[in-house]
């Protein structure tokens, strides 16, 4: 999502600086490049050597180190970047910040930055409510500086209140309303079923597929990214969550679709979930027994199509109803025939034998089947299919080509 996107990451000192190792981890997944710092207090919570290996890069950690100088200066540094990010930020670097202070590495790039910043606080609830942070809170709001959290809760020091760094999710959707600027889908609700579904033998047994939802958490991404109002009905996925989506978690079938009917309208609908067609009719309400009278016969009952129940309404339907196909042979042929089928507008096809890695994994090779006709994608990750039908749902729903 933010493919070639720069973030100058500073870690300041905090018992919550481990979130910052995973928030490294979740902008490169989303094609993103960390430049990290640490400051001298970050250093006492997580390691350089962790930090840049997941950053995939050194660790700047010195105002003062020639090698980093001679290769980049600070200013440099401090400008290469789309938006910089400060998370956990302590009271003391806020208090630095918000009095123009350069006096150290962090403090200095905060100072030389002519880039958006972002920062995540976390500190003590005491140290939170004190007045001079809250002036200083007032000083950086007034200079521009955006803020995610602190969430209120159990402290790592016994107290609770307000103090607690944002979750990675909170800091990554703040990234991502930062950094996308194009919000070519504002105004726009859109409906995404993603994973696999669960359809119930008795309390603790079930039927499921290999779906890990990674291909639905990215569209979703795609879709928040360009300013859209997202619902996302997810079945009992592995993927992680779309950040700033209206995430309905589901188990069967039949509850995706009273999910869906309950989330329309919608100006598009996008089923990338991979939906069971059967349910247990004889499921039953206690756990199954072994029994001296033999095996237990499952009986079958169909579920609902969801997607060609909407693609198929007479009214309300909205106006663009996106499916996906997943075979293991003739994929193109059987994907025209099922858009047919279905009646929807368009249908993302793909070869999913296990050969292809792609259920489950992190890349997808896709036909897209339209009216138009067939268009094979090459292969790419599942980030990038998304970007790349995203922009494509934005041009339907815009009625424009030029607005992308
Ligand atoms: O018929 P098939 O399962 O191959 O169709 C796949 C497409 O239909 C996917 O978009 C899937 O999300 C959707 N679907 C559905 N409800 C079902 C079965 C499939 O929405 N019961």
């Amino acid at each position: 999502m933010f493919q070639g996107k720069r973030i100058l990451l500073i870690i300041g000192g905090g018992i919550a600086g481990y979130k910052a190792l995973e928030l490294i981890r979740r902008i490169r997944e989303q094609g993103g490049h960390v430049t990290p710092v640490l400051t001298q207090s970050g250093e006492k919570f997580v390691t350089p050597l962790s930090v840049s290996a997941l950053a995939g890069e050194a660790v700047h950690r010195d105002l003062f180190d020639l090698t980093t100088e001679a290769e980049m200066g600070h200013i440099q540094l401090s400008r290469s970047a789309d938006l910089v990010v400060v998370a956990p930020a302590t009271a003391d670097l806020m208090a630095k910040m918000a009095q123009g202070m350069a006096n150290d590495l962090a403090s200095t790039l905060l100072l030389a930055t002519d880039t958006p910043v972002l920062i995540a606080p976390s500190m003590n609830v005491r140290m939170w409510e004190h007045p001079a942070t809250q002036r200083n809170i007032a000083t950086l709001k007034g200079d521009g500086i955006s803020f995610v959290g602190p969430n209120e809760g159990h402290m790592a020091c016994g107290e609770f209140g307000p103090g607690r760094l944002a979750e990675p999710d909170e800091i990554m959707a703040a990234i991502i309303r930062q950094l996308c600027t194009r919000q070519v889908l504002t105004g726009k609700r859109i409906i995404v079923t993603s994973g696999p579904t669960h359809e119930p033998i008795d309390p603790v047994r079930y039927i499921a597929n290999r779906s890990s939802g990674a291909q639905g958490s990215a569209l979703a991404r795609a879709l928040v990214a360009l300013g859209a109002e997202v619902v996302f009905i997810t079945g009992p996925a592995t993927a992680a969550y779309p950040e700033g989506a209206q995430v309905v978690q589901v188990e069967s079938a039949r509850d995706m679709q009273t999910a869906v009917m309950q989330a329309l309208p919608a100006d598009a609908a996008i089923f990338a979930a991979a939906v069971a067609d059967w349910h247990v009719r004889s499921a039953s309400d206690r756990k199954l027994k072994k029994s001296k009278d033999g095996l237990p016969v499952l009986e079958f009952g169909e579920n609902p199509d969801i997607l060609r129940g909407v693609a198929q309404m007479t009214d309300g339907r909205p106006a663009l109803v996106i499916g996906f196909a997943a075979e293991t042979n003739d994929v193109v042929d059987y994907a025209i025939a099922k858009r047919l089928r279905k009646g929807c507008d368009w249908i993302v096809a793909n070869d999913v034998s296990p050969n292809t890695g792609i259920m489950g994994g992190s890349e997808n090779e896709v036909t897209l089947i339209t009216e138009a006709g067939a268009e094979s994608w090459p292969r790419m990750s599942k980030a990038e299919v998304a970007d790349t039908l995203v922009a494509k749902i934005a041009h339907v729903l815009n009625g424009t080509k030029d607005e992308l």
